[in-house]
């Protein structure tokens, strides 16, 4: 079909070196790595590659910052001002920020546009609105005392982010940050740097004070490594991988830094025969297939009540049909590349074991195109609880469809995975709605909907999916101690 809409420019690429202190600072080694645009494996920039000197001197710059108080002691409002003005900057160079969010990540500018940035904006702002309102409690113990607890930054923050949401998952990551009064290192993915620094200079131009946030671009093992072993570091935030938090919590644990894990998830997305089945089919379909199947909370196993199964399949398989594959530039393309080689190889690896498995592909399959990391929205009928396509994160555009006759084995199924971190329930019966709600081991339960996101409403995982929880009020807390003073009267 051809369209009308124009495709939008490429934007300009500006800040690619390390930003430490206030300055934009080659790495210390001088080295550098390539970063790509996933659609046409072009090189698109040679970025900063950091290591533990540069690490070393971004958490100098942050610590010096703490500890000198100009940004945990400012008064709060004006460090919610400051906040404010960032989101605005970011605000009025939006268009630009999606542009390179798709370049560097490939993923569609109609997302980039509608969602990345504006919940970009719209976490800072809410964060901003905290900045004042972070109290302690009076607290009557007994005795001639008066006692009361603060609320204080938790210190120096190292923050590890991945590639699949690269704006937002820095937004996430500084708002509650910036709001208490921390300090941060920021170590983006190799895969994505370029969003999260032009934010850091949004955020000097801000009047954000130096060496408030620094960011070193740089690889897990090295750059991250040495942020997650550095004594001057007092929390660490993850983002990514399960089995890179459990390389994070023991390396953290010699100095009992904080953490905070948003990991992954195999979430399960439920349809009863009872449920509106176009919304139904339109929600699985987006639960899967949104920003390429490269989402954290991705519903990846879908069990549908065996009376509509077949129906709801042939919905599916015709919005695979319809689905818009090509240039991410093209206003009209619903589905971008994968980020990288290896993902893309991931994704096939486990096209493969789901038909070594036994599973039926109905859809999809195969590679899309002949150049860029594109691969066709795969949908698997016939899965099983055990296969492989039905147990790990694929963290691609390959659906699996489980089929269920019986309502009360369904909450043990949809439990039986070592993650939970989401999972949705589509019915028109709100007492079965709730009462999944209610037994499913999950952080996040959407009825009748799915990835509704906002920053005031809190996410994370239950079990192996993560610790903690970032976004709304408990998102804050898990960037402040508790400190309880106690006064003699
Ligand atoms: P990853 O966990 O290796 O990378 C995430 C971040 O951690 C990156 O910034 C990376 O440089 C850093 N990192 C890697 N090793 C580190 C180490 N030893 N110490 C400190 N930092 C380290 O994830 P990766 O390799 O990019 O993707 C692999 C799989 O992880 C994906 O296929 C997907 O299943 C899952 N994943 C889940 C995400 C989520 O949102 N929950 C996001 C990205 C990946
Ligand atoms: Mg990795």
């Amino acid at each position: 079909m051809a369209t009308m809409t124009e495709k939008v420019a490429r934007p300009q690429i500006r800040q690619t070196q390390c930003f430490i202190g206030g300055k934009w600072i080659p790495s210390a080694s001088g080295k550098t790595f390539e970063t790509i645009h996933p659609a046409t494996e072009e090189v698109i920039a040679q970025v900063a590659e950091g290591d533990k000197e540069d690490i070393d001197l971004a958490v100098d710059a942050a610590r010096a910052q703490f500890d000198g108080g100009q940004w945990s002691q400012l008064d709060a409002r004006d460090r919610g001002a400051l906040m404010h003005k960032l989101a605005d900057l970011i605000e009025a160079e939006a268009d630009e920020l999606a542009a390179l969010e798709t370049l560097d990540n490939g993923k569609p500018i109609s997302d980039s546009r509608a969602a990345d940035i504006p919940l970009v904006i719209d976490c800072l702002r809410y964060y901003a609105g905290w900045a004042d309102k972070i109290q302690g409690e009076t607290i009557p113990i007994r005795g001639d005392y008066f006692c009361y607890t603060r609320r204080e930054p938790v210190g120096v923050v190292g923050q590890i982010i991945p590639w699949n949401f690269p704006a937002l998952m820095a937004a996430w990551k500084w708002g509650p940050a910036l709001a208490a009064g921390c300090t941060i290192v920021m170590k983006p993915a190799e895969q994505t740097p370029l969003t999260c620094l032009r934010m850091a200079r949004l955020a000097q131009k801000a009047g954000i004070p130096d060496g408030v946030i620094n960011v070193v671009p740089g690889y897990g093992p090295t750059a991250g490594a040495a942020l997650v072993k550095h004594p001057g570091v007092d929390k660490i935030a993850f983002t990514g991988e399960l089995a890179t938090a459990k390389i994070i919590q023991r390396e953290a644990a010699d100095s009992m830094k904080r953490l905070t894990f948003e990991l992954g998830g195999k979430s399960p997305n439920v349809i009863f025969a009872d449920a509106d089945l176009d919304a139904a089919a339109a929600g699985a379909h987006f639960a899967l297939y949104f920003n390429q199947g490269q989402c954290c909370c991705a519903g990846s196993r879908l069990f549908v009540e065996d009376s509509v199964h077949d129906e709801l399949i042939d919905r599916l398989v015709d919005s695979n049909k319809n689905r818009r594959l090509g240039d991410p530039f093209d206003p009209d393309t619903e589905q971008g590349p994968q980020v990288d080689q290896a993902q893309f190889d991931k994704v096939l690896k486990y096209v493969d074991y789901g038909k070594a498995d036994g599973a039926r592909c109905v859809s999809g399959g195969n590679r899309h195109g002949d150049q860029g990391y594109f691969v066709e929205p795969t949908l698997f009928t016939n899965v099983t609880d055990e296969m492989r396509i039905a147990q790990d994160e694929i963290f691609g555009p390959v659906l699996s469809v489980l089929k269920f006759s019986d309502v009360d084995e369904i909450v043990r199924r949809a439990n039986n995975t070592n993650f939970g971190l989401a999972a949705a329930v589509w019915t028109r019966d709100i007492g079965k709605a709730h009462r999944f709600a209610s037994q499913v081991r999950a952080g996040t339960v959407w009825v009748n909907c799915y990835d509704v996101f906002d920053a005031a409403a809190p996410f994370g995982g239950f079990k192996q999916s993560g610790l903690g929880r970032e976004l709304g009020e408990a998102g804050l807390a898990a960037y402040t101690e508790c400190k309880t003073v106690t006064v003699a009267m």
